[in-house]
């Protein structure tokens, strides 16, 4: 009698605790999508990272302009409805897309995110987003360039949005003021002034086109022979012999003291009047980003920036995100997957979801007639 009291209890004790369960599974989403983290492919491609570096190697090898190229690409992405590879997306018949938009004209490594992308569909098919890819990627492009190693939470998943008149609205423009971007950072990223100056230290590598540079150096502000007074003199004079007036295709090194090496020296550039682009110099000209540039300007370690960076780039990286049952997983970056496999995947993905529910369901069954 007591035993089967006791017996009873223990029952209707467990039977409460399956009921707990069942109800955090229903209320939760299923764990494994439920939001960025890191190695969020340690069961599905355990090799993905590895094969992202393998791959930025041997191409950034091959061709040392891709790194900025790649972190660019990134940027570009997050900036303009998050990073969820709307960047990658050709246009289509009916709509222009954001890579075609004229703010994006000088952005490139496309066809690099497509060679990574291919490599981790023949390792594991299907798993690793366009989006990862492109974050990873620009991720190893900082390392490859002798910066940090930054950990990078992953699982984003793909959208389906990229339309060309959202650039502009998202962008810093290309003569805006410190104010503008500090807002833009602020009202649209969630960004502080210290991220703005921050992340604007990825301009230690890359290059630019003269036709970014080239309103400095030539009739400034509408006057003729003027050039911009915030710009070193013997700099201006150096530029003016490498970006010819007219020509807006040749490249010029963003950092040419190294240009290829991800470090502080952007800061000290910046802090002498030698940064290159109107935005980088406009650093100077609000207290909060003026008072980074100088912290690293004459830094002996990048230490400070290298972990500011991390932070920043992180942050940077979780915008917009999709994940859960938002966006897919393409099939070519360039594409959205053809309705039928996107609805295939998320059907099969709440089938999965609801098996594991109904098993739930049964073990609940079981302990209460026990
Ligand atoms: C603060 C706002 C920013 C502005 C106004 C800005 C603007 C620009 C411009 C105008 C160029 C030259 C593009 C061309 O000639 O076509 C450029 C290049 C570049 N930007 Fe930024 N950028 C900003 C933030 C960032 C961020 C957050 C990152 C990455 C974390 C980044 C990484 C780069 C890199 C690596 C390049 C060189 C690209 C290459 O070598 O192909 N920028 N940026
Ligand atoms: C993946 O593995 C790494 C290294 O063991 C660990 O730090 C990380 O938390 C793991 N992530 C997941 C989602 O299991
Ligand atoms: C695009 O994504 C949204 C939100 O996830 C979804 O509602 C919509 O059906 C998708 N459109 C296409 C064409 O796949
Ligand atoms: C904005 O960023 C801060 C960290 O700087 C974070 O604590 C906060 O939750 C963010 N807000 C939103 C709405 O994401
Ligand atoms: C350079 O760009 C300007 C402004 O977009 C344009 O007017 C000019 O024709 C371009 N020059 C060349 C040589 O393409
Ligand atoms: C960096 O050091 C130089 C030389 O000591 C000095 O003239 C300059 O003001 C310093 N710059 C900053 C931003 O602290």
């Amino acid at each position: 009698m007591m035993a089967a009291a006791a017996r009873a209890g223990a029952g209707a004790g467990a039977g409460a605790v399956v009921a707990l369960l069942l109800l955090t599974m229903i209320a939760m989403p299923p764990p494994a999508e439920a939001h960025l983290q890191i190695g969020a492919y340690n069961e599905t491609c355990p090799q993905a990272e590895e094969v992202v570096l393998k791959e930025m190697t041997a191409m950034v090898g091959k061709s040392p302009d891709l790194a900025g190229a790649v972190l660019r690409l990134f940027s570009v992405d997050c900036f303009v409805g998050g990073c969820e590879a709307s960047i990658l997306l050709d246009s289509t018949a009916d709509s222009t897309a954001e890579k075609d938009a004229p703010l994006n004209e000088g952005v490139g490594g496309y066809e690099a995110v497509d060679a990574i992308k291919a490599k981790l569909d023949g390792a594991c098919p299907g798993v690793v987003s366009c989006a990862d890819t492109l974050a990873l990627a620009a991720r190893d492009s900082i390392r490859l360039s002798k910066g940090p190693f930054i950990p990078l939470p992953t699982g984003r998943r793909d959208g389906n949005r990229s339309v060309a008149a959202d650039v502009a609205l998202n962008s810093p423009a290309p003569g805006a003021t410190i104010a503008d971007i500090i807002a833009l950072f602020a009202t649209k990223f969630n960004l502080t002034a210290k991220d703005v100056a921050v992340l604007s230290g990825a301009h230690t590598i890359g290059k630019a086109r003269c036709s970014a540079v080239s309103p400095r150096l030539y009739n400034f502000g509408g006057q003729k022979g003027a050039s911009d007074p915030t710009l070193d003199a013997s700099y201006t004079a150096t530029l003016r012999g490498e970006c010819k007036p007219g020509d807006n295709a040749t490249l010029v090194n963003l950092d040419p003291t190294t240009p290829t090496v991800f470090d502080t020296s952007y800061y000290a550039l910046v802090a002498g009047k030698r940064g290159l682009l109107s935005t980088d110099a406009a650093l100077l000209l609000d207290p909060t980003t003026k008072a980074y540039v100088s912290s690293q300007a004459n830094a002996t370690s990048p230490d400070q920036f290298f972990a500011d960076f991390a932070a920043s780039f992180v942050a940077m990286s979780k915008l917009g995100a999709l994940t859960h049952h938002n966006g897919e997983i393409r099939q070519a970056c360039s594409k959205i997957n053809p309705p039928s496999s996107a609805g295939g995947a998320a059907a099969a993905r709440s089938r999965r979801h609801l098996t594991a529910t109904a098993g739930l369901l049964a073990t609940l069954a079981v302990a209460l007639v026990l």
